[in-house]
């Protein structure tokens, strides 16, 4: 094959894999997204909470990495919430937790807004207590969420 032609052939397969994923949002996709999102904010949380702790060594770099991650991936959070994907079998998303719920929506705003301020803030983390308001702050946010949209 020349190399025009598998360009142009991932191309397209390229293409119908995006109108795929564009088209064919059913519940149990946007579940496991929604899922991977929130495991992806723990993941990054973690270090995070272990370094405020002492359990792990004070990592600045660290820091600010998994900082940024969360606020990357809090951006990402909402759009995995779409009608017919909460109250249903398969999730612990309460019937609201759909990101057409302006209240919903509201929180998931609060975890943007406190990821980007922690994310920002950790730049001028001098040491392990330093951390303590930046996770004070996003923890917040995630438990705000959850005490009243997640199911037990
Ligand atoms: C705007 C609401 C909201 C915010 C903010 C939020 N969560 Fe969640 N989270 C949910 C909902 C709803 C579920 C249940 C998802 C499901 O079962 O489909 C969930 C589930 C989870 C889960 C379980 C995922 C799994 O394995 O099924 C973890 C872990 C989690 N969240 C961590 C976090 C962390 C850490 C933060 C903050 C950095 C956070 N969440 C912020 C709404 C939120």
């Amino acid at each position: 094959m020349r190399n025009w032609v598998k360009t142009a052939a991932v191309g397209l397969v390229g293409a119908s894999l995006l109108a795929g994923s564009a088209f064919a949002q059913d519940a149990t996709k946007a579940i496991g997204y929604r899922q991977g999102v929130m495991k992806g904010l723990s993941w990054h949380i973690g270090p995070i909470a272990a370094m405020a702790k002492g359990d792990i060594p004070f990592d600045k770099a660290a820091l600010q990495h998994h900082a940024d991650a969360l606020a990357a991936l809090a951006t990402l959070s909402l759009d995995a919430f779409p009608d017919g994907a909460a109250g249903i079998e398969g999730t612990k998303a309460l019937e609201g937790a759909v990101s057409s719920n302006p209240e919903f929506a509201a929180r998931d705003r609060q975890l943007v807004i406190a990821t980007s301020a922690a994310a920002a803030g950790a730049a001028s983390v001098a040491e392990a207590g330093d951390i303590v308001p930046l996770l004070t702050l996003v923890g917040g946010a995630c438990q705000a969420c959850h005490e009243k949209f997640r199911a037990k």
